[in-house]
């Protein structure tokens, strides 16, 4: 079983809300990834970006950048490092098709020559700053990855976190676990691994890393790190605990209903992995017009449904 664990950047879900209510209420992740920002010509942060990187006192926190161009990269990160941030990570696996018809994300890996130079030129210009790199094994076939760390292997990557699935792979079938444990054995890279960890038992029986990420798994179990470090999985009064801190903050934060809906909607997507019976409860969430009946239904479903405790 490894011995590090991190949260992994999940747009819309592992907010600056949801990071420090989950370390409050169950011990917290060895580090906490901000979902993507996305740097551009203007050289300035949208408001909401802003926020992801204010509110993170008490916690390892490591902003996480998505572009194709090396100037704004570095543009980021020196902001970054100017608010105090150490370490950035570069997203090089979002499978997303309007993200990639950009050739950011896992786009970029269709262009070995365009990733290549742009390694170049961040990693020169920010000797002082640690650079984490996040990644996919391909665009189209795992044949591609040979290629891909042979370019990764050029650089001083902190840590070289690899969710093993191609672009075109999405989050459909099984990661190619074996194209991971290949990995180990042609990098010195300090290495990650990030796919399919749900469970206890999933993270009992793997062993080929030292430091795992983990996403979908963490946001339906929120007390999976805990319970990997020998403690009790979640409560119903700590899950209800952070169901309600978030739906109280996004209350506050979003303007109107729709979005605080579509938040809560995204979030029991997941969340109701921690639950059996939900079917009924999850149509009535789904179908809730306004936040007062969507609370109603969030709130039976938190004291009726039975745990999952695994
Ligand atoms: C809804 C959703 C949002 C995601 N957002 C991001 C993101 O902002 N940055 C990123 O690098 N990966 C993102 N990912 C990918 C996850 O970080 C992770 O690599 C992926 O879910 C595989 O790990 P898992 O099997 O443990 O979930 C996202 C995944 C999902 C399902």
């Amino acid at each position: 079983m490894a011995n590090k664990c991190y949260a992994a950047p999940m747009e819309g879900l592992t907010t600056y809300i949801w990071r420090r209510a989950h370390h409050e209420i169950f011990g917290g992740a060895d580090k906490y990834f901000t979902p993507f920002l996305s740097p551009n010509a203007t050289c300035r942060f949208q408001t909401k970006e802003l926020d992801e990187l204010r509110h993170n006192e008490g916690l390892y926190v490591v902003p996480q950048i998505l572009t194709n161009c090396a100037e704004h990269f570095i543009w980021a990160a020196r902001e970054l490092q100017d608010m105090g941030y150490r370490e950035v990570n570069f997203n090089l696996g979002c499978p997303s098709g309007t993200v990639t018809a950009k050739r950011k994300g896992a786009g970029m890996l269709a262009y070995p020559e365009v990733l290549n130079a742009c390694l170049e030129q961040i990693f020169s210009a920010l000797p002082e700053m640690q650079i984490s790199v996040k990644t996919r094994i391909g665009k189209l076939s795992p044949e591609e990855w040979p290629g891909l760390l042979a370019i990764y292997n050029q650089y001083p990557i902190s840590e070289l976190i690899v969710h093993p699935r191609v672009q075109k792979e999405f989050y459909t079938g099984t990661a190619h676990r074996e194209v991971f444990f290949w990995t180990a054995e042609h990098t010195t890279l300090p290495l990650v691994y990030n796919g399919d960890l749900q469970t206890v038992s999933d993270m009992t029986q793997f062993t080929a890393c030292d430091t795992v990420m983990l996403g979908r798994g963490l946001m339906a179990r929120p007390g999976l790190i805990r319970q990997m470090r020998g403690g009790a999985p979640a409560t119903r009064g700590e899950l209800t605990a952070l169901h309600d801190v978030l739906l109280e903050e996004y209350g506050r934060r979003l303007s109107g209903d729709k979005p605080v809906l579509h938040r809560m909607r995204e979030l029991w997507n997941y969340l109701s992995g921690s639950f059996s019976g939900t079917e009924e409860y999850l149509k009535r969430i789904r179908k809730a017009q306004s936040v007062g009946v969507y609370r109603a239904a969030a709130e039976e479903l938190l004291r009726d449904c039975p745990l999952i405790e695994e």
